[in-house]
C-alpha cells in the first residue's frame, strides 16, 4: 500500500529554501554599490546556512545525513545506465546523479562565501574578487542543471520532488520514513536569520 512518509526534516527544508532565496537575492544585489550591505548580509546568511548544513549532514535525520547520499562512481554510472534505458532505480532520498549536483552546489556555495569574506578585506586581491564572480556564474549553471534534474526525476518517477521539498513527504510503499521532523530547529533557524538580517542591515561591518 502506498503511504505518505516523511523524508525531509524541517531544518533541511528551511536550509534549502533559505539558501535558494539568499543566493538569488545576493545575486540581484551584487551589481550596485547602494545594495552592497544587503549583498554582504545575504552572503553571511548563506554561509551560516551552509555551516549549519555541514553539521546537520553528520547529526541530522536519515536522508539529510551525508552518508545517505555519498555514492561511489560505480553506483553513479549504474544509475546513469539505468536512466538511459528509462528505468532508473528509485531512491527515497537524493539519487546518485542528483547528489553530484548537490555536492557541487554545497561546495561552490562555501567557496563563494569564503571568497566573498576575503574580498571584503581592505587588502583583497583582484584574483579573489574574480574567483568570487566566476564561481557565482558557475553556480548559476549548476543551479540550472539542478532544476532540470529535479523536473526530469519528478517526471520519470512520477513524483513531485518540489512538493516533497516543501512538505517533507513523499509517497512510498515502505515504512522507511524518518520519525522526527525537528520543527523547533527549523523555527530557530528562521528566527536567527531574521534577527541577523535586521541587526546587520542596521549596523553593517566596516
Ligand atoms: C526554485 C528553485 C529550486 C527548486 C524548485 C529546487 C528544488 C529542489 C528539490 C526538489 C530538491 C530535492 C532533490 C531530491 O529529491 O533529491 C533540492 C535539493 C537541493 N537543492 Fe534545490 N531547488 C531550487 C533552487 C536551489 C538553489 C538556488 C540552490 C543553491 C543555491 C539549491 C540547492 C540545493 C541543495 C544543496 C539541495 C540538497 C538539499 C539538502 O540535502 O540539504 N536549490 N532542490
Amino acid at each position: 500500500m502506498i503511504k505518505r512518509i516523511l523524508v525531509w526534516d524541517v531544518p533541511t527544508r528551511v536550509f534549502h529554501w533559505l539558501q535558494a532565496l539568499s543566493f538569488a537575492a545576493a545575486y540581484l544585489t551584487a551589481f550596485s554599490e547602494r545594495s552592497r550591505n544587503y549583498h554582504v548580509a545575504l552572503g553571511f546568511i548563506l554561509l551560516g546556512l551552509l555551516v549549519f548544513r555541514l553539521l546537520w549532514g553528520f547529526v541530522g535525520t536519515r536522508y539529510a545525513r551525508f552518508r545517505s547520499f555519498l555514492f561511489n562512481p560505480k553506483e553513479i554510472v549504474a544509475y546513469l545506465l539505468a536512466l538511459a534505458k528509462g528505468k532508473p532505480a528509485h531512491y527515497l532520498g537524493h539519487t546518485p546523479v542528483g547528489s553530484v549536483a548537490i555536492w557541487i552546489l554545497m561546495s561552490l556555495g562555501i567557496f563563494i562565501c569564503v571568497t566573498g569574506v576575503l574580498a571584503l578585506q581592505d587588502d583583497a586581491s583582484d584574483v579573489v574578487v574574480q574567483m568570487h564572480g566566476v564561481a557565482t556564474n558557475v553556480m548559476l549553471g549548476v543551479i540550472v542543471l539542478h532544476l532540470i534534474g529535479v523536473v526530469m526525476s519528478s517526471i520519470l518517477h512520477r513524483e513531485n520532488l518540489v512538493a516533497a521539498m516543501l512538505t517533507g513527504f513523499k509517497p512510498a510503499k515502505s515504512g522507511e520514513g524518518i520519525q522526527r521532523s525537528y520543527t523547533w530547529l527549523g523555527v530557530l533557524m528562521v528566527v536567527a536569520v531574521v534577527i541577523f538580517w535586521f541587526a546587520y542591515v542596521r549596523k553593517p561591518l566596516g
